[in-house]
Protein backbone atom coordinates (compact mmCIF):
# COMPACT_ATOMS: atom_id res chain seq x y z
CA UNK A 1 0.00 0.00 0.00
CA UNK A 2 1.08 3.57 -1.15
CA UNK A 3 0.54 6.64 1.11
CA UNK A 4 -0.03 9.79 -0.82
CA UNK A 5 -0.10 13.21 0.49
CA UNK A 6 -0.17 14.87 -2.75
CA UNK A 7 -3.27 16.16 -4.27
CA UNK A 8 -1.67 16.24 -7.95
CA UNK A 9 -0.07 12.51 -7.18
CA UNK A 10 -3.32 11.11 -6.55
CA UNK A 11 -4.87 12.55 -9.51
CA UNK A 12 -1.86 10.97 -11.45
CA UNK A 13 -2.34 7.44 -10.17
CA UNK A 14 -5.77 7.37 -10.60
CA UNK A 15 -5.51 8.51 -14.63
CA UNK A 16 -2.97 5.83 -14.93
CA UNK A 17 -5.10 3.43 -13.44
CA UNK A 18 -8.17 4.51 -16.08
CA UNK A 19 -5.43 4.52 -18.50
CA UNK A 20 -4.72 0.92 -18.18
CA UNK A 21 -8.22 0.53 -18.71
CA UNK A 22 -9.00 -0.96 -14.47
CA UNK A 23 -10.98 0.68 -12.07
CA UNK A 24 -11.04 2.90 -9.04
CA UNK A 25 -13.40 2.53 -5.94
CA UNK A 26 -13.02 5.31 -3.21
CA UNK A 27 -13.50 5.46 0.29
CA UNK A 28 -13.95 8.44 2.18
CA UNK A 29 -12.97 8.65 5.94
CA UNK A 30 -12.08 10.38 8.50
CA UNK A 31 -9.86 7.77 9.85
CA UNK A 32 -9.94 6.37 13.68
CA UNK A 33 -10.29 3.13 11.58
CA UNK A 34 -13.43 0.68 13.19
CA UNK A 35 -14.88 -2.68 11.56
CA UNK A 36 -17.49 -0.20 10.15
CA UNK A 37 -14.70 1.56 8.19
CA UNK A 38 -13.52 -2.00 7.01
CA UNK A 39 -16.38 -3.16 6.00
CA UNK A 40 -16.66 -0.50 3.22
CA UNK A 41 -12.86 -1.36 2.37
CA UNK A 42 -13.52 -4.66 1.49
CA UNK A 43 -16.98 -3.19 -0.54
CA UNK A 44 -14.76 -1.25 -2.13
CA UNK A 45 -11.77 -4.13 -3.30
CA UNK A 46 -14.88 -6.06 -5.09
CA UNK A 47 -16.25 -2.61 -7.03
CA UNK A 48 -13.11 -2.07 -8.40
CA UNK A 49 -9.37 -3.32 -9.20
CA UNK A 50 -7.82 -0.57 -7.24
CA UNK A 51 -8.99 0.75 -3.85
CA UNK A 52 -8.43 4.45 -2.57
CA UNK A 53 -9.03 5.42 1.22
CA UNK A 54 -8.78 9.24 1.85
CA UNK A 55 -8.35 9.59 5.27
CA UNK A 56 -8.72 13.36 6.09
CA UNK A 57 -10.48 15.06 9.38
CA UNK A 58 -12.33 17.90 7.41
CA UNK A 59 -12.50 20.84 9.38
CA UNK A 60 -15.30 21.95 7.14
CA UNK A 61 -17.71 20.10 8.35
CA UNK A 62 -17.50 20.48 12.22
CA UNK A 63 -18.92 23.48 13.74
CA UNK A 64 -17.58 26.21 16.33
CA UNK A 65 -17.37 23.86 19.79
CA UNK A 66 -17.72 21.19 17.85
CA UNK A 67 -15.72 18.00 18.49
CA UNK A 68 -12.74 18.78 15.68
CA UNK A 69 -10.02 19.21 18.31
CA UNK A 70 -10.17 16.06 20.42
CA UNK A 71 -11.64 13.93 17.11
CA UNK A 72 -9.03 10.74 17.49
CA UNK A 73 -5.87 11.24 15.09
CA UNK A 74 -3.88 7.92 14.45
CA UNK A 75 -2.25 7.43 11.45
CA UNK A 76 0.34 4.71 12.13
CA UNK A 77 -2.30 2.42 13.33
CA UNK A 78 -4.93 3.65 10.62
CA UNK A 79 -1.89 2.91 7.94
CA UNK A 80 -1.77 -0.74 9.33
CA UNK A 81 -5.23 -1.22 9.79
CA UNK A 82 -5.69 -0.17 5.84
CA UNK A 83 -3.06 -2.10 4.32
CA UNK A 84 -4.38 -5.23 6.37
CA UNK A 85 -7.43 -4.66 4.61
CA UNK A 86 -5.94 -4.63 0.98
CA UNK A 87 -6.15 -0.77 0.53
CA UNK A 88 -4.05 -0.12 -2.52
CA UNK A 89 -3.38 3.93 -1.96
CA UNK A 90 -4.06 6.07 1.46
CA UNK A 91 -4.43 9.61 0.61
CA UNK A 92 -4.12 11.56 3.41
CA UNK A 93 -4.09 15.04 2.09
CA UNK A 94 -2.86 18.02 4.42
CA UNK A 95 -5.29 20.49 5.71
CA UNK A 96 -3.29 23.46 3.69
CA UNK A 97 -3.55 20.96 0.66
CA UNK A 98 -7.43 21.01 0.58
CA UNK A 99 -7.75 24.16 1.85
CA UNK A 100 -4.67 26.15 -0.09
CA UNK A 101 -6.65 29.76 1.16
CA UNK A 102 -7.77 28.87 4.53
CA UNK A 103 -10.85 30.57 3.53
CA UNK A 104 -12.78 28.22 1.19
CA UNK A 105 -14.84 30.78 -0.84
CA UNK A 106 -16.79 28.70 -3.85
CA UNK A 107 -18.21 25.22 -1.64
CA UNK A 108 -21.50 23.00 -2.04
CA UNK A 109 -24.76 24.21 -0.88
CA UNK A 110 -27.21 21.60 -0.17
CA UNK A 111 -30.14 23.12 0.43
CA UNK A 112 -33.80 21.43 2.35
CA UNK A 113 -31.92 18.34 2.64
CA UNK A 114 -29.15 19.40 4.78
CA UNK A 115 -31.72 21.17 6.84
CA UNK A 116 -34.04 18.28 8.46
CA UNK A 117 -32.67 15.85 10.94
CA UNK A 118 -28.82 16.87 12.26
CA UNK A 119 -28.89 19.38 10.02
CA UNK A 120 -31.19 21.81 12.36
CA UNK A 121 -28.03 21.29 15.41
CA UNK A 122 -25.14 21.08 12.62
CA UNK A 123 -26.58 23.75 10.28
CA UNK A 124 -23.17 23.89 8.52
CA UNK A 125 -22.31 20.39 8.76
CA UNK A 126 -23.73 18.59 5.10
CA UNK A 127 -22.40 21.55 3.12
CA UNK A 128 -18.89 21.04 4.39
CA UNK A 129 -19.70 16.98 4.00
CA UNK A 130 -20.69 17.63 0.46
CA UNK A 131 -17.57 20.23 -0.45
CA UNK A 132 -15.12 17.89 0.41
CA UNK A 133 -16.52 14.63 -1.37
CA UNK A 134 -16.77 17.20 -4.16
CA UNK A 135 -13.20 17.72 -3.85
CA UNK A 136 -11.61 14.29 -3.49
CA UNK A 137 -14.43 13.01 -6.27
CA UNK A 138 -12.36 15.64 -8.05
CA UNK A 139 -9.03 14.90 -6.66
CA UNK A 140 -9.56 11.07 -7.22
CA UNK A 141 -11.54 10.75 -9.82
CA UNK A 142 -13.17 7.28 -8.96
CA UNK A 143 -15.39 5.09 -10.82
CA UNK A 144 -17.12 3.80 -7.46
CA UNK A 145 -17.48 5.21 -4.00
CA UNK A 146 -18.26 3.98 -0.91
CA UNK A 147 -20.57 5.08 2.04
CA UNK A 148 -22.04 3.70 5.43
CA UNK A 149 -25.28 3.57 5.89
CA UNK A 150 -24.60 4.71 9.77
CA UNK A 151 -25.03 8.10 8.09
CA UNK A 152 -28.03 8.16 6.38
CA UNK A 153 -28.77 11.50 5.68
CA UNK A 154 -25.16 12.05 4.37
CA UNK A 155 -25.75 9.06 2.00
CA UNK A 156 -29.00 10.54 0.98
CA UNK A 157 -27.06 13.79 0.72
CA UNK A 158 -24.45 12.77 -1.43
CA UNK A 159 -26.64 10.44 -3.72
CA UNK A 160 -28.52 13.51 -4.28
CA UNK A 161 -25.88 15.60 -5.14
CA UNK A 162 -24.20 12.75 -7.87
CA UNK A 163 -27.59 13.42 -9.24
CA UNK A 164 -27.71 17.34 -9.51
CA UNK A 165 -24.61 18.02 -10.26
CA UNK A 166 -23.88 14.70 -12.57
CA UNK A 167 -20.63 13.34 -11.08
CA UNK A 168 -19.42 10.67 -12.64
CA UNK A 169 -19.51 8.31 -9.76
CA UNK A 170 -21.51 5.30 -8.68
CA UNK A 171 -22.64 5.55 -5.08
CA UNK A 172 -22.30 2.07 -2.91
CA UNK A 173 -23.82 1.25 0.38
CA UNK A 174 -22.78 -0.60 2.95
CA UNK A 175 -25.14 -1.94 6.00
CA UNK A 176 -24.39 -0.39 9.56
CA UNK A 177 -21.75 -2.43 11.37
CA UNK A 178 -22.65 -3.38 14.97
CA UNK A 179 -21.26 -4.18 18.04
CA UNK A 180 -23.13 -7.47 19.75
CA UNK A 181 -24.77 -5.21 21.75
CA UNK A 182 -26.49 -3.50 18.95
CA UNK A 183 -24.48 0.01 19.26
CA UNK A 184 -23.37 1.06 15.61
CA UNK A 185 -19.71 1.44 15.47
CA UNK A 186 -18.31 4.83 14.67
CA UNK A 187 -15.25 7.17 15.83
CA UNK A 188 -17.29 8.74 18.44
CA UNK A 189 -17.74 5.57 20.61
CA UNK A 190 -13.96 6.50 22.15
CA UNK A 191 -15.47 9.20 23.82
CA UNK A 192 -17.73 6.96 25.76
CA UNK A 193 -17.29 5.47 29.76
CA UNK A 194 -17.83 1.91 29.85
CA UNK A 195 -21.37 2.62 31.48
CA UNK A 196 -22.04 5.27 28.85
CA UNK A 197 -21.70 2.45 26.20
CA UNK A 198 -24.46 0.30 27.98
CA UNK A 199 -26.43 3.01 27.88
CA UNK A 200 -25.87 4.07 24.35
CA UNK A 201 -27.36 0.73 22.99
CA UNK A 202 -30.66 1.71 23.87
CA UNK A 203 -30.33 3.73 20.48
CA UNK A 204 -30.41 0.64 18.68
CA UNK A 205 -32.60 -0.87 20.95
CA UNK A 206 -35.39 1.87 20.37
CA UNK A 207 -34.72 1.18 16.81
CA UNK A 208 -35.56 -2.30 16.58
CA UNK A 209 -38.78 -1.56 18.30
CA UNK A 210 -40.08 0.70 16.12
CA UNK A 211 -39.22 -1.39 13.45
CA UNK A 212 -41.11 -4.26 15.27
CA UNK A 213 -43.68 -1.92 15.68
CA UNK A 214 -43.63 -1.66 11.93
CA UNK A 215 -43.05 -5.11 11.20
CA UNK A 216 -46.40 -5.71 13.26
CA UNK A 217 -48.28 -4.14 10.49
CA UNK A 218 -47.86 -0.34 12.41
CA UNK A 219 -48.10 2.32 9.45
CA UNK A 220 -48.58 5.73 11.24
CA UNK A 221 -45.04 7.72 11.35
CA UNK A 222 -46.06 9.22 14.76
CA UNK A 223 -46.71 5.55 16.49
CA UNK A 224 -43.50 4.43 14.99
CA UNK A 225 -41.44 7.40 16.22
CA UNK A 226 -43.26 7.36 19.94
CA UNK A 227 -42.23 3.15 19.97
CA UNK A 228 -38.53 4.53 19.50
CA UNK A 229 -39.01 7.69 22.26
CA UNK A 230 -40.50 5.44 24.54
CA UNK A 231 -37.09 2.99 24.78
CA UNK A 232 -34.88 5.75 25.28
CA UNK A 233 -37.31 7.27 27.69
CA UNK A 234 -36.66 4.02 30.08
CA UNK A 235 -33.04 4.35 29.48
CA UNK A 236 -32.60 7.90 30.64
CA UNK A 237 -32.22 9.45 26.70
CA UNK A 238 -33.40 12.41 25.80
CA UNK A 239 -32.68 12.29 22.24
CA UNK A 240 -32.08 15.04 20.15
CA UNK A 241 -34.60 14.06 17.83
CA UNK A 242 -36.39 10.90 16.44
CA UNK A 243 -37.97 11.15 12.48
CA UNK A 244 -39.43 8.81 10.25
CA UNK A 245 -38.62 10.27 6.29
CA UNK A 246 -38.78 9.39 3.38
CA UNK A 247 -35.20 7.78 2.79
CA UNK A 248 -34.30 9.01 -0.84
CA UNK A 249 -34.65 12.93 -0.22
CA UNK A 250 -35.55 13.01 3.53
CA UNK A 251 -38.76 14.65 2.84
CA UNK A 252 -41.97 13.90 5.38
CA UNK A 253 -43.11 10.49 5.45
CA UNK A 254 -47.17 10.38 4.43
CA UNK A 255 -49.69 9.31 7.23
CA UNK A 256 -50.02 6.30 6.57
CA UNK A 257 -46.88 5.13 5.26
CA UNK A 258 -47.14 4.71 1.33
CA UNK A 259 -45.44 1.99 -0.66
CA UNK A 260 -41.72 3.10 -0.42
CA UNK A 261 -38.03 3.17 1.86
CA UNK A 262 -38.57 5.20 4.90
CA UNK A 263 -35.32 6.90 7.43
CA UNK A 264 -36.20 5.85 10.92
CA UNK A 265 -33.56 7.83 12.61
CA UNK A 266 -32.23 8.79 15.54
CA UNK A 267 -29.58 11.48 17.34
CA UNK A 268 -28.84 11.99 21.07
CA UNK A 269 -25.81 12.92 23.17
CA UNK A 270 -25.08 10.21 25.28
CA UNK A 271 -22.03 11.53 27.79
CA UNK A 272 -19.94 14.29 25.40
CA UNK A 273 -20.30 11.87 22.85
CA UNK A 274 -23.15 13.18 20.13
CA UNK A 275 -24.81 9.12 18.59
CA UNK A 276 -26.46 8.79 15.87
CA UNK A 277 -28.43 5.45 14.02
CA UNK A 278 -30.87 4.42 11.79
CA UNK A 279 -32.59 2.10 10.33
CA UNK A 280 -34.65 1.39 7.08
CA UNK A 281 -37.67 0.77 7.16
CA UNK A 282 -39.74 -0.78 3.30
CA UNK A 283 -43.21 -0.82 2.54
CA UNK A 284 -43.64 -2.98 -0.47
CA UNK A 285 -45.76 -2.14 -3.63
CA UNK A 286 -48.82 -4.08 -3.13
CA UNK A 287 -48.59 -7.24 -5.09
CA UNK A 288 -50.14 -7.09 -8.80
CA UNK A 289 -52.92 -9.98 -8.11
P1 LIG B 1 -16.25 8.82 8.91
O1 LIG B 1 -17.10 9.15 10.08
O2 LIG B 1 -14.81 8.45 9.13
O3 LIG B 1 -16.93 7.65 8.13
C1 LIG B 1 -16.38 7.19 6.93
C2 LIG B 1 -17.39 6.24 6.31
O4 LIG B 1 -17.56 5.11 7.18
C3 LIG B 1 -18.78 6.88 6.12
O5 LIG B 1 -19.31 6.51 4.85
C4 LIG B 1 -19.57 6.27 7.26
O6 LIG B 1 -20.96 6.18 7.00
C5 LIG B 1 -18.94 4.89 7.36
N1 LIG B 1 -19.21 4.28 8.67
C6 LIG B 1 -18.96 4.79 9.88
N2 LIG B 1 -19.38 3.97 10.85
C7 LIG B 1 -19.92 2.89 10.22
C8 LIG B 1 -20.55 1.68 10.68
N3 LIG B 1 -20.71 1.39 11.96
N4 LIG B 1 -20.99 0.80 9.73
C9 LIG B 1 -20.85 1.08 8.41
N5 LIG B 1 -20.27 2.20 7.94
C10 LIG B 1 -19.82 3.09 8.82
O7 LIG B 1 -18.44 10.07 7.29
C11 LIG B 1 -17.35 10.63 7.32
O8 LIG B 1 -16.24 10.07 7.89
C12 LIG B 1 -17.13 12.00 6.69
O9 LIG B 1 -18.32 12.75 6.79
C13 LIG B 1 -16.66 11.93 5.22
C14 LIG B 1 -17.70 11.26 4.32
C15 LIG B 1 -15.32 11.19 5.12
C16 LIG B 1 -16.44 13.37 4.68
O10 LIG B 1 -15.49 14.04 5.44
Amino acid sequence: MQVVTEIEAMRAISREVHHRGESVALVPTMGAFHAGHLALMRRARELATVTVVSLFVNPLQFGPGEDWARYPRRLESDRAAAEAAGVDYLFVPSESAMYPHGEVVARVVVGRMAEVLCGRSRPTHFNGVATVVAKLFHIVEPDWAVFGQKDGQQVAIIRRMVEDLNFPVRIAVVPTVREPTGLALSSRNEYLTEAERRKAAALYQALSAGQARFAGGERHPQVLVEAVRAVLAEAGIQPEYVELVQAWDLGAAPDPLAPGAYLLAVAAWVGTARLIDNVILTVPEPSAS
